[in-house]
């Protein structure tokens, strides 16, 4: 027999855990959270999050009072006419709360749309989303970059996206909201930071077997340092190299590395891989996979499939003593 008690049980349990699941998941990690906002957009999306969070939640406190009430509490309904059996009570809780309810959450979501509007800014970054990198460049300043992007401080960036490959999106919760990287078209966007700092964004769009290794690093700088950062990525590189760092080089074209590889300054003009210009400077390697150090640099040369099987970096042999020199000379590039 069909117990209504013990189904409402069940109902009840189940959504008391989705409450508890939705609080459990109110973390604040320092780097990635949309509920540690960094930037005035980012703030306003945080507080239409807020806004949501708390309104829904108690409309759902207030439904799920209701329906205890409805199971446990009420008598049974004897066609006595009471305020729940009439019309009224359909048309008023029915149709016009949750009109005004759809209502208020409109305007607050275009409200918040509204002061999303890109500014006007004179900074452009170009982010094209790869299987599974980031593609960055800055068009007039004649900068390549992958998997991180250098901004100033107190000045709003436009983001031009577009994708090599499928959809991709770019998300940097602490410095605005999500916006897709889309092949054959490009989408506008723009990030702010207001204070210095070390940000993390991810693809936020299933794009492939390694779309959770698809991080990258929003580095703001003050804008005197950002100046100077600028005017050190555009600086020559030299010809001469010390002997080991040589050899390094050597290596580089022997292995075939600049197939996919560019790094200015060198015949290297390989367009498939990151760019490597700045490599020594990384935060991170394999696109926030793991840290940028001499060690793991060797490991990724050496077996990039071991480290994020799938990625379309094939493994190429090279010998010990190569490896030493290869990985010298890339921690050189900065
Ligand atoms: Cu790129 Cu997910």
């Amino acid at each position: 027999m069909f117990n209504v008690r013990r189904w409402a049980a069940w109902l009840y349990g189940l959504l008391l855990s989705l409450l508890a699941l939705g609080v459990a998941g109110c973390g604040r990690t320092p780097t990635q959270s949309i509920l540690n906002p960094a930037s005035d957009p980012a703030a306003r999306v945080t507080g239409l999050t807020w806004f949501l969070v708390i309104l829904l939640g108690l409309i759902f406190l207030i439904t799920l009072a209701l329906l205890g009430f409805a199971l446990f509490l009420r008598p049974p309904d004897r066609g006595d006419g009471s305020f729940f059996t009439t019309t009224r009570f359909v048309v008023i809780s029915g149709i016009l709360i949750p009109a005004a309810i759809l209502f208020i959450l409109l305007v607050a979501s275009l409200n918040t749309t509204v002061a999303l509007t890109p500014p006007e800014t004179d900074l452009t970054v170009r982010v094209i989303g790869r299987q599974f990198w980031w593609e960055v460049h800055y068009p007039d300043l004649g900068i390549t970059l992958a998997n991180e992007i250098q901004i100033p401080t107190g000045r709003p960036v436009r983001l031009e996206l577009t994708s090599g490959d499928v959809i991709h999106s770019f998300w940097v919760p602490r410095l605005n909201g999500k916006m897709d990287l889309i092949p054959g078209h490009e989408n506008q966007f723009w990030i702010a930071a207001e204070r210095p700092g070390t940000y993390r964004g991810k693809c936020a769009e299933f794009c492939g077997v390694q779309h959770a290794k698809m991080a990258f690093w929003v580095v703001a700088l003050p804008p005197e340092q950002f100046e100077a950062w600028v005017a050190d990525a555009r600086r020559p590189r030299p010809e001469a190299l010390a002997p080991q760092l040589a050899e390094g080089r050597k290596v580089f074209f022997r292995a075939g590395c600049d197939t996919c590889h560019a790094i200015r300054g060198t015949r290297a003009q390989g367009k498939r891989g990151p760019n490597l210009t700045h490599l020594g400077g990384r935060l991170s390697l394999g696109a926030g996979t793991i840290p940028n150090n001499t060690g793991n640099l060797q490991g990724w040369i050496s077996n990039p499939q071991a480290i994020k099987p799938g990625n379309l970096m094939p493994r190429v042999y090279v010998a010990p003593k190569d490896l030493h020199a290869l990985a010298a000379y890339l921690e050189s590039l900065k």
